[in-house]
């Protein structure tokens, strides 16, 4: 049985503290010759030593045996799950899904992880992965983590209970949990059959935007994030420790739990997020700030003002902008574009976009409202303010062209028929 959750501290990148053993935490020094209660001290770093203050990250975690004890590695199959960007067609295409099916045979998050597109990879730790999972069973008797990336869990189906070194996370849909890179964690599933998406982020550590003439409250503010405390498991049995490590899994047997931190310290956690926690910012005028407005966290890259990926959200809003085509517009970027949808429907689209369905809109690829929405958004009464309720959309957005595996390329599920969405746009054109 995993830990229940023990409470979450609040605030973003903070140097928590977390002892779920009073005095456990040394004080003044990070590693003491001897911890109390006979734990050993190790640090998880997740930037480089010499980052700048503002950006380093790392953790001290006060546990019963150290990382390092386990067996030896070997394979793990696994093959839906996998960084292999580059085995299909990279069509310029508007590309959409259906959901994904649920599995019919018992299969856990890690073996219902199902990898739909990339770019970038982990050895040069640049670009993303972008999975699904779709699962009915808890992880039993195994902990799985993850090398090549953070994970960004975003639930559509299903609470997730993620218990993990640092303590437990309990998501649902609408919320948002964040894994960071190397955190050994195990999903059990409290309702049964669960689906969503996830965003395995190879470059820089996710963080909140800077907010500019916005000022200093707006979008997704710092105390809404939340990063469990201290919880730990004392276990001794035959488990297994899945890593994934350089784009394929690999498995060690390991005679304990490896979810022993009793206590830790520091900036390098998990967390959770509730996206209806999002202050929506727009147009009280005319027309539409670009959709960057709607940011949440996003991956920083090299590049000033041009991020790794963005995860973005469409949340519940009102539209009241005067002479303005008021839904989302057509256009093109040199941005790529992964969108899900958790909850309700999407403004942009009048059907065929379902909860638990994707959609990939490449760079340069056009897109927008369908013939239905264009025509009726076209009519609206612009004289009274319209507003959105039950719907939950977000965007994977990357600077790299998003390349779909040749699994998600073929899929069953694929819709071949989506650019007929389009197809209905009338000929409006009179000259003089
Ligand atoms: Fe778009």
């Amino acid at each position: 049985m995993a830990p229940i959750s023990n409470g979450y501290q609040t605030g973003f990148g903070n140097e928590f503290a977390s002892e779920a053993i009073a005095g456990t935490l040394p004080l003044g020094r990070n590693s003491p010759q001897r911890v109390a209660h006979g734990l050993y001290a190790e640090q998880l770093t997740g930037t480089a030593f010499t980052a700048p203050r503002h950006a380093n990250r790392r953790s001290w975690l006060y546990r019963i045996r150290p990382a390092a004890m386990h067996g030896p590695f070997s394979p793990y199959a696994q093959p839906a799950f996998h960084n292999d960007f580059g085995d299909g067609a990279v069509s310029p295409e508007q590309l959409r899904w259906n959901p994904l099916p649920l599995p019919q045979a018992p299969t856990d998050f890690l073996d219902g992880l199902y990898t739909m597109a990339g770019n970038g990879g982990p050895a040069a730790q640049t670009g993303v992965g972008i999975h699904l999972y779709a699962a009915n069973r808890d992880m039993r008797g195994r902990y799985f983590y993850d090398a090549d990336g953070e994970l960004l869990i975003v639930p559509q189906q299903g609470r997730l209970h993620i218990a993990t070194e640092l303590g437990v996370i309990e998501v649902e849909p609408q919320q948002i949990a964040v894994i960071p890179r190397g955190v050994r964690f195990a999903v059990s599933l409290p309702d049964g059959a669960s689906r969503g998406y996830v965003c395995e982020n190879f470059g820089a550590l996710l963080r909140l935007p800077d907010l500019g003439p916005i000022g200093s409250n707006g979008l997704a503010n710092p105390r809404d994030f939340e990063t469990p405390n201290a919880a730990y498991e004392d276990l001794e049995g035959e488990f297994e420790l899945i890593a994934k490590f350089q784009g394929h899994l690999w498995r060690a047997p390991i005679g304990h739990s490896p979810l022993d931190v009793v206590g830790w310290h520091g900036n390098y956690a998990p967390y959770r997020y509730d996206l209806r926690h999002f202050n929506t910012i727009g147009s009280i005028s005319f027309d539409h700030p670009d959709p960057s407005i709607f940011l949440v966290l996003h991956s920083p890259s090299d590049t000033a003002g041009t991020s790794n990926m963005d995860f973005v959200i469409f949340p519940p809003r009102w539209l009241v902008a005067q002479d303005t085509f008021r839904p989302p517009w057509f256009h093109r970027n040199i941005a790529s574009e992964f969108m899900g949808l958790i909850h309700g429907v999407y403004d942009a689209k009048a059907d065929g976009f379902a909860p638990g369905g994707a959609s990939l809109h490449n760079c340069m690829t056009g897109h927008g409202p369908d013939a239905q929405t264009f025509e009726k958004a076209s009519a609206a009464d612009l004289s009274q303010p319209h507003v959105i309720v039950d719907t939950m959309a977000f965007m994977f957005e990357t600077r790299a062209v998003i390349r779909p595996t040749r699994q998600a390329f073929e899929a069953a599920h694929r819709q071949r028929d989506y650019q007929a969405c389009w197809a209905g746009l009338r000929k409006h054109f009179v000259a003089g």
